[in-house]
């Protein structure tokens, strides 16, 4: 199914620059080893692995039949080169709504935004906001409320895109371990929007280094949400906001 379509800068920083056309579309089962060898190849190039926790081939065919989805954007090519995996836990443990408290009723309206990856050659077209926005447009229509995922405190550039697409610190926990408190596992922001609130004017902002994380961790702790991320200074505020409105 066809979601859009438009222009990519392929090569953007190198001499052999290229305009190329995209096409976005929802990638079925039968494409599904493409999203896998993707998501391989990007892992083998990250300097550090920790920032991305990959998805098995079986886990998101599973993902699949239960209703997740997958947006991928297909070169002029045909060739996939950026793919957003998103999936509905329910009531499910992994459901990110149980670690900010969610009430019962609104795990139902939970959207994972999963893995996002962008293909190298392909980087700096904003791709991972371009397919955020597209995901929240098909959950919306769906139904759904609650935007929610996580991301590696070491991951400056996903940070900066998911927070540009409207999504707030909420918790900064450890996740993804093997005991079941995950104290073995890796340290995670958690964030939420919800579709259903307005915007709020912040107060009692505070500024944390991005890489601040006893801070950072401090400042959940007293109530505080992560906000808005500068990308120049690569600091975080922080703000006190109603509940109501958080
Ligand atoms: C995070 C990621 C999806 C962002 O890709 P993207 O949407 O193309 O990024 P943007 O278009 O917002 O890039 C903005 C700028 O940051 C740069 N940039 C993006 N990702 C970068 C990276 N991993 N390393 C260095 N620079 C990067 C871009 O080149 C661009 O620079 P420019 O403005 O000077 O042209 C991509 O880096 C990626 O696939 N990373 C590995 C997988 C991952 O961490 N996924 C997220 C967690 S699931």
């Amino acid at each position: 199914m066809m979601l859009g379509k438009g222009v990519l800068i392929k090569n953007k920083h190198k001499e052999n620059m290229q305009i190329e056309e995209y096409k976005m579309k929802l990638i079925g089962k039968d494409r599904l080893r493409e999203v896998v060898e993707l998501q391989h190849y990007v892992y083998e190039n990250l300097p550090n692995k920790d920032v991305l926790y990959m998805d098995s081939y079986e886990d998101m065919l599973g993902d699949l039949e239960n209703g997740a989805k997958i947006i991928g954007v297909l070169n002029s090519q045909d060739r996939l080169v950026a793919y957003r995996y998103i999936s509905f836990p329910r009531k499910e443990k992994r459901n990110l709504g149980y670690d900010i408290k969610l009430p019962e009723k609104d795990l139902e309206k939970v959207v994972h935004l999963e893995t996002t990856v962008v293909d190298p050659l392909y980087r700096g077209n904003g791709l991972q906001l371009v397919t955020l926005e597209k995901a929240k447009e098909i959950a919306k229509q769906e139904g759904y409320r609650h935007f929610m995922c996580t991301v590696s405190p070491y991951n400056f550039y996903s940070l900066y895109n998911v927070m540009r697409g409207g999504l707030k610190i909420k918790a900064l926990k450890k996740k993804y371990g093997t005991k079941p408190d995950d104290s073995d596992g890796l340290w995670r922001f958690i964030l939420h929007n919800d579709l259903d609130k307005k915007f709020y004017t912040p107060a009692d902002l505070v500024l944390s280094k991005w890489a601040n994380l006893e801070m950072q961790k401090s400042l959940i702790d007293q109530g505080y949400i992560g906000y808005e991320i500068i990308k120049d200074t690569k600091e975080l505020s922080y703000v006190k906001v109603d509940e109501a409105y958080a």
